[in-house]
């Protein structure tokens, strides 16, 4: 997508060996035209599979994912994050390691917002060592709901969680795919290897 890939050359700021920081459009502050315009792209790609649902994780999914329930008129439901779970009653939930961050977090979803009727859009923001996206994956499985798609906001695709999300059999679109960082700039997946 040409306006994001566009916004995170412009704004993007490339921490270390391998984060970058987006926080005055996606992950602090928020823009929310090019955050609507994320979720019509997803609307568009994501049509006609029968979607009633998307899944997200709080807290930096919520903008993208909501944009893309506006335009395809379904709910959005935000997985909660906690350090760990005792009361697991009437809830879906799965164990998240974070490589970046060194620490497990337990995402749960309401038994009384997902169930085996559900046809599934997962969002997230990033897209990098893939452990949230499984997470989300397991949750649905729990939940005997149908996964169609994720869509992710910016993929991180020299690390590992593209290939751990398709070796799920679920199938993703990143709306910008990140091949490199160098010399502290950013550098796109080309079209064709896309
Ligand atoms: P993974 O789920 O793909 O395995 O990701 P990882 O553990 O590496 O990332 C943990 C957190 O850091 C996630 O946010 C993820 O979105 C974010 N993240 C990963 N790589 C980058 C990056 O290069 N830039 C930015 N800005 N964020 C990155 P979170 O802790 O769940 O936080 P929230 O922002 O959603 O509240
Ligand atoms: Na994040
Ligand atoms: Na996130």
């Amino acid at each position: 997508m040409k306006l994001l890939e566009d916004r995170i050359l412009t704004d993007g700021v490339v921490l270390g060996e391998d984060v970058l920081k987006v926080d005055n459009f996606l992950n602090h502050q928020i823009d929310p035209v090019l955050m609507q315009e994320i979720g019509n792209e997803f609307a568009r790609i994501f049509k006609g599979r029968g979607i009633n649902k998307i899944i997200t994780i709080e807290s930096s999914g919520i903008a993208p994912a909501v944009f893309a329930g506006l335009k395809m008129e379904v709910p959005v439901i935000f997985a909660r994050k906690h350090k760990s779970l005792t009361l697991t009653d009437n809830l879906y939930s799965a164990s998240v390691y974070s490589f970046t961050k060194n620490v497990t977090n337990e995402i749960a979803v309401s038994k009384n917002f997902l169930d085996a009727s559900d046809n599934v859009l997962l969002i997230d923001d990033f897209l990098a060592n893939g452990q949230a996206a499984i997470g989300l994956i397991d949750i649905c499985k729990q939940a005997g709901a149908k996964v169609s798609g994720m869509g992710i906001v910016i993929e991180k695709s020299f690390q590992k969680g593209r290939q751990i999300v398709e070796e799920s059999g679920v199938d993703i679109a990143s709306l910008a795919r990140i091949e490199a960082f160098v010399d502290g700039k950013v550098t796109f997946v080309k079209e064709e290897e896309a």
